[in-house]
């Protein structure tokens, strides 16, 4: 007679045996396992909200595989891509190079909880979120890589990584902190709630949902069953906040929330919100990345914080809720004018009609960015494109890695936030990411920024030398996906 899955499941995952050969606070040493102190039979209290057997994991993901490859093998993919809309091309390029080694990080991350974790019930959940990560860089990968015989960019799936692009140390930076360089609670906090359950959604069912409506049904398919993995891991984060606040560790679950909440934030807004509102062609946007965040995040994710007895984190109102309105609109100028820097060819993605939308959706646009894209139009029309190029380096935030941005026109903000410690100056973007750095001082001040870098002679002087150390040859260089064609809209018209 068979059992049922819920006569053994319980026994089968008690696996907190008594050590005999080596100490127990060798095998799970306190920085790693939990520098929280929280004694052991309370980390065995983590009941897995999603249960799920092995053969029943390995069928289901199995399934989902064999959907989504499918689809791809059904549809002509490099013939989608050569016609594709140059937005939707430049969206994709961007993804596949920025993705797919965060999704192998992710491996690593799970792995330490799953070997690190002191309750039976996490580590059997982290197992299948590494197994989930695999799936998905090699998903990623493969999907990528179909488009290289078309076009370079898709070899940074693979090489993004191993080079020091600007982009890639932001992420790197950014990820390293939330992912790898804590224990297996702070990180998998960080990781499975504030990142997973708080902005994939973001990333997976709303790019997903025009992927479709641009017709790229197999990116939407393959977004999607990365999506109903993230569903299942990210809830590991919950359980973890639930045993620390029962355990009087209600400040340090809060703390972890908002270091990392803000982080993946700048990530999601720059690559992402730049995605959804820009190269998404205007026919085939869903939605603004504000309405998005104002439903998966403002809505959504608030819900989960105050379920769980959490505040929203203390920056909310005076700093997140601006910047949903106005980071990624500066973040994408920079792209576009620095767009050399970056492996992708962007497209400005501001022709009258596009203009009209940003500015109902986002009410000032036209007279703060837009001010900017004006001048940036005109130099266009009047044949002077190495003026849509800076010739110098952007300031750079010392937390985010990402260009220190504001809003310009008559809306202009920008205020200096630095911190100034043995003899060196950090710059930063906001009052947050100054706020997370002095927190911490130790675990970010010897991380040197692109332009640390090239100011200290890392990089050496010279045109090419910035390129040269970022991995980037001629070809690589992103330029401008319209050849400018998209400013002759304006040559008989006043811009707006
Ligand atoms: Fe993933
Ligand atoms: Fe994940």
């Amino acid at each position: 007679m068979m059992l049922n899955n819920s006569d053994w499941y319980d026994l089968a995952r008690e696996t907190n045996w008594t050590p005999t050969y080596v100490e127990e606070a060798d095998l799970f040493p306190r920085e790693i396992s939990d520098p929280y102190d929280i004694p052991v039979t309370e980390w065995e209290k983590f009941d897995e909200p999603y249960k799920v057997t092995y053969r029943d994991y390995v069928r289901t993901q199995r399934e989902k595989d064999v959907g989504a490859y499918s689809i791809k093998s059904a549809l002509d993919r490099v013939s989608f891509y050569k016609s594709a809309d140059p937005g939707w091309k430049a969206l994709l390029q961007l993804h596949f190079g920025a993705i797919p080694f965060v999704e192998y990080g992710s491996v690593s991350a799970f792995a330490r909880m799953t070997r690190f974790g002191r309750g039976p019930g996490m580590r059997n959940m982290a197992s299948f979120g590494t197994l989930d990560e695999i799936r998905h860089t090699q998903i990623q990968m493969f999907f990528g890589y179909e488009f290289l015989s078309v076009d370079r960019a898709f070899d940074w799936a693979h090489k993004a990584p191993n080079t020091d692009n600007w982009v890639v140390i932001s992420e790197r930076h950014t990820f390293d902190d939330v992912e790898h360089t804590r224990d297996a609670v702070s990180a998998a906090i960080m990781t499975n709630f504030s990142f997973e359950q708080g902005f994939t959604n973001l990333q997976f069912i709303a790019l997903s949902a025009d992927a479709k409506r641009n017709g790229d049904h197999s990116f939407s398919a393959m977004l999607q069953t990365v999506q109903s993995d993230e569903a299942r891991h990210a809830q590991i984060g919950e359980p973890l906040l639930e045993i620390m606040i029962e355990n009087g560790k209600l400040a340090e679950a809060q703390r972890l929330v908002d270091i990392s909440f803000w982080r993946v934030w700048k990530q999601f807004s720059a690559l992402s919100g730049v995605g959804m509102d820009y190269y998404t062609p205007l026919a085939k946007r869903e939605h603004s990345l504000k309405e998005f965040v104002e439903e998966f995040v403002c809505q959504q994710f608030s819900r989960n914080l105050k379920a769980l007895g959490l505040d929203k984190p203390w920056y909310w109102d005076e700093h997140f809720l601006p910047d949903i309105e106005t980071y990624h609109h500066a973040q994408h100028l920079g792209m576009y004018l620095y767009r050399k820097t970056g492996w992708w060819n962007p497209v400005a993605g501001v022709g009258p009609a596009e203009r009209e939308w940003l500015e109902k959706k986002y009410p000032g646009w036209n007279e703060t960015f837009g001010e900017v894209w004006d001048v940036i139009t005109e130099s266009i029309l009047s044949g002077q494109l190495d003026k849509t190029e800076p010739s110098v380096l952007p300031m750079i935030c010392n937390m985010s890695g990402l260009e220190l941005s504001g809003v310009p026109g008559k809306k202009w903000n920008v205020k200096s936030h630095f911190v100034d410690l043995d003899g060196r100056r950090y710059h930063f973007g906001s009052a947050v990411d100054k706020w997370i750095f002095e927190l911490e001082p130790s675990r970010y001040r010897s991380h040197k920024s692109l332009v640390d870098r090239f100011v200290s002679g890392v990089i050496p002087q010279g045109d090419d030398a910035v390129y040269e150390y970022m991995g980037m040859a001629p070809e690589e260089r992103g330029r401008c996906a319209e050849d400018f064609a998209w400013a002759e809209a304006f040559r008989n018209r006043k811009v707006a």
